[in-house]
């Protein structure tokens, strides 16, 4: 039982990494920016996106499985599958909801990799209720996510998180005007759960149906319930968590330019391994406990190289950094002699912090430089409609208060704001999937739920070039 788990951890890990490794497709997408004339107008701002987001029926790539529709065309009999598919009252309450998003609640469902995670959001943002049922001690000794053990806890908890969270926002089904769900990218079975769980509710309830691309609901995160002040169309998102650590252009809901992803690890992998190196608790990812022991340790003590200083691109790689922690942990305990040759013997508690900061130091060296690299190329491309005046940084570990300093030390140089959500909603949430939904329903989208299934892996856009 011990190798099939094994085996299973290898597979967990190696699905992370197909999913961070996400080749762009080669499909291309119209460019989406605004004129002079339109920027001046202020159209394409926050609050004009739902009325200039649907163009066609959804002329970008669509994140999910098949094209969310615009309410209009299925209420017309539009393509099939045919509206009689659905409840009498699916198109009458879908309807409603465009009209009266403001005050509409939405049911928010993440299981695409190692939290059930249930939010209520009213449709202005307000998050009413929500609740979290974390599996991390349950993967903690197997040093990774194991998919058949985050099924089982997906599928043994998800009734119950549904059910706490809407008991802390005090509703019922009966007041749930939409319930979203993350589709894809993830564990397959894990997100299976989520999926098939949201259309029960939808199919008993008669409620709409959204599904929700996990990593768009990590770069809306930013505009929650921000109206007018949000970040406008187009914006930099820096993306890094546990599964993913991308660059990229957010030119609008669904148009997205890859500018740079990892080429091995994602971040927060990185930062998982280099904890489990050095001994350190795996809470919530190493990420937390690794950022505490470098704020106790001095980054010159054990000095990193910066990864691919050779290669003049914008892309990611954390693989070698984590090498060269481990031959520096395997250097120091030969220096520090017999009593600490034995890997398990933990290392001295300040090396342990000084190795921390040094890793933590060159990690995000690293994002800096790539991030430098991609305004300057940005602002060369004399592309109006690329031109940008707000970052975003989402994901895991963007709850890192040593990194979110210093992006915004560096926003501040290219006089750019820097957009975090609050470290809670960093990492992945029920509050993200609901507000990404509401972000689609207000341009009038909806999904019918038997044209969904769930992808492990789809791709996020279109590889933007920017020459050096
Ligand atoms: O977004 P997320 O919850 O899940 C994925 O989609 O992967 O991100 C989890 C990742 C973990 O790798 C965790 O170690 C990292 O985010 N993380 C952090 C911090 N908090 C969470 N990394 C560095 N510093 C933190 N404070
Ligand atoms: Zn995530």
């Amino acid at each position: 039982a011990l190798a099939a788990l094994r085996g299973h951890q290898r597979r967990a890990l190696l699905l992370r990494r197909m999913v961070a490794a996400e080749p762009p497709s080669p499909s291309s997408s119209p460019r989406q920016g605004r004129t002079k004339e339109e920027r001046r107008k202020g159209v394409g701002s926050a609050k004009s996106v739902a009325e200039t987001a649907p163009e066609g029926v959804f002329g970008p790539p669509t994140l999910v499985a098949a094209e969310p529709r615009l309410l209009e065309d299925v209420i017309a009999g539009g393509p099939p599958p045919a509206a009689e598919a659905l409840q009498p009252d699916y198109l009458r309450r879908a309807a409603r909801l465009k009209d009266e998003l403001a005050s509409a609640v939405v049911l928010g469902i993440e299981t695409s990799c190692d939290d059930t995670a249930v939010a209520v959001l009213r449709g202005d943002g307000t998050v009413l209720g929500q609740d979290v049922a974390s599996q991390h001690e349950l993967h903690e000794e197997w040093g990774g996510v194991v998919p058949s053990i985050a099924f089982e806890a997906h599928k043994a908890n998800i009734r119950t998180t549904q059910e706490n969270a809407l008991a802390d926002a005090g509703l019922t089904m009966a007041d749930v005007d939409a319930v979203a769900v993350t589709v894809g990218p993830g564990l397959e079975i894990c997100l299976r759960v989520g999926t098939e769980f949201a259309k029960e509710l939808c199919a008993e309830h008669g409620t709409p149906f959204m599904a929700v691309h996990h990593l768009e609901a990590h770069c809306l995160m930013a505009r929650l319930g921000l109206a007018d002040e949000a970040p406008a169309f187009p914006f930099l998102a820096l993306l890094v968590s546990g599964g993913h650590c991308q660059m990229l252009l957010v030119r609008g809901l669904g148009r997205y330019s890859i500018i740079g992803g990892t080429i091995d690890d994602a971040l927060g992998e990185a930062y998982d391994k280099v904890a489990r190196m050095l001994g350190l608790p795996a809470t919530n990812g190493g990420g937390p406990a690794l950022e505490r022991a470098a704020r106790a340790g001095d980054k010159t003590k054990y000095p990193l190289p910066v990864p691919m200083q050779q290669r003049p691109d914008c892309d990611f790689s954390y693989a070698g950094l984590k090498t060269s922690v481990r031959n520096a942990i395997g250097k120091l305990r030969r220096q520090l002699g017999e009593e600490f040759a034995d890997p398990e013997v933990p290392l001295p508690e300040q090396v342990v912090n000084d190795l921390s900061a040094s890793f933590q130091d060159s990690a995000i060296k690293h994002l800096e430089q790539r991030l430098r690299r991609a305004l300057k190329r940005l602002a060369a491309s004399g592309g109006e409609e690329d031109q940008i005046k707000q970052i975003v940084l989402a994901g895991g570990v963007a709850a890192n208060q040593e990194l979110r300093a210093r992006m915004e030390a560096l926003c501040e140089k290219h006089e750019l704001e820097l957009l975090v959500p609050d470290p809670r909603l960093c990492t992945d949430n029920g509050v993200m999937v609901a507000w990404a939904a509401i972000e689609r329903l207000e341009t009038g989208q909806i999904c019918l739920p038997d044209d969904q299934q769930v992808q492990a892996r789809v791709p996020m856009g279109t590889a933007l070039e920017l020459e050096s």
